[in-house]
């Protein structure tokens, strides 16, 4: 069996918990959960072939000490890039060579705030990874969705579910391609089965690349409202908006928010496709299961 060490199994987007049932379910591998005290762990105990460890991704001794204990064969950072250096920096001490890390497509946007970070990590952890000769591979998903805890298409979907009106900046012809969280986590266990794929980064988008207003529109259909869209005059609402940030610290929304929806976000997925077979549902196939998950949970009126 090979030893699979994963960090994140908890994220809310639910890419950790399918990643975990996924390879569980292939009889191959043990798999070792590192998580938080705090963390909602009721759903790993009942699939096999998993345990958990206590830890903290800040204590690199400890990640040390676990690495070596569990004699891990690859690491999967899905806790995010923020996180990543200290993982490899263990994996460095405990002797662990092969990972795999979640990364994400902003770190390709222009505004500071969705890529400023990313931009500075994304290349310190190639350099780190090369250097210390371990074997690696990248995706970055765009937009996760799907498993109606997520804190993108919920958000609309809960928003269009109870209000009629729903402003979009600017003409909203700006390309999205939200990714399915079970398309993400499959990538992550082909790229585990297929290590010839490795040694690069992989964009991990949707099936579809569709306008802003079309994905919100889908969003409308897949819950049978009726919404009306007000488009706002893009260059006046950042000026109102940039006075208000000015003068109520608290204002919920950002200049940069509003920019960021009208920046292109797809991304072509087929050095994935082409390499381990990825192949992602649409997102009006995808927008359907998170509504099922939102009735399912009881969210929608
Ligand atoms: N959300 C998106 O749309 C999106 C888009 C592109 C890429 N991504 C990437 O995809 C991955 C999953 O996204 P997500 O939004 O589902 O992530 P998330 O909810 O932010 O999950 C973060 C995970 O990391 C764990 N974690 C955080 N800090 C930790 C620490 N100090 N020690 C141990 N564990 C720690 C959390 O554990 P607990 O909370 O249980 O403590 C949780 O399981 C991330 O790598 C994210 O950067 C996300």
């Amino acid at each position: 069996m090979k030893n699979i060490f994963v960090t994140g199994c908890t994220c809310r987007t639910g890419v950790g918990q399918h990643l975990v049932k996924e390879l569980a379910g292939k009889g191959d591998f043990l798999i070792t959960c590192l998580v938080r005290q705090t963390s909602n762990i009721d759903w790993i105990d009942k699939i096999q072939n998993t345990r958990v460890i206590y830890s903290n991704l800040d204590d690199i001794n400890s990640l040390v000490k676990y690495m070596q204990m569990q004699e891990v064969d690859i690491v999967i950072n899905i806790a995010g890039i923020r996180k990543a250096l200290n993982v490899i920096e263990a994996m460095k001490i405990a002797g662990v060579k092969k990972g795999i890390f979640v990364n994400t497509t902003g770190v390709f946007s222009k505004f500071r705030m969705a890529s400023e970070e990313y931009k500075i990590i994304e290349p310190k952890m190639l350099g780190e990874l090369q250097n210390n000769g371990v074997k690696f591979a990248i995706i970055r998903p765009t937009m996760i969705y799907g498993n109606g805890k997520d804190h993108n298409v919920r958000k609309f979907a809960l928003y269009l579910n109870r209000h009629s009106l729903f402003p979009i900046f600017g003409n909203g012809s700006a390309l999205i391609q939200p990714v399915y969280y079970k398309d993400v986590a499959k990538a992550l266990v082909a790229l585990v089965e297929n290590e010839q794929c490795w040694g690069k980064a992989y964009n991990i988008s949707g099936g579809t690349a569709i306008t802003y207003r079309r994905f919100i529109e889908t969003i409308v259909e897949a819950l049978g409202e009726k919404v009306k869209f007000i488009h706002l005059p893009l260059q006046p609402t950042v000026y109102i908006v940039s006075i208000l940030n000015k003068v109520l610290r608290s204002f919920p929304l950002k200049t940069e928010q509003i920019l960021r929806t009208t920046e292109d976000r797809a991304f072509d997925y087929a050095d994935a496709k082409n390499c381990f077979g990825y192949n992602p549902i649409s997102f009006e196939e995808g927008i359907k299961l998170e509504i099922e998950e939102l009735k399912r949970d009881g969210y929608l009126r």
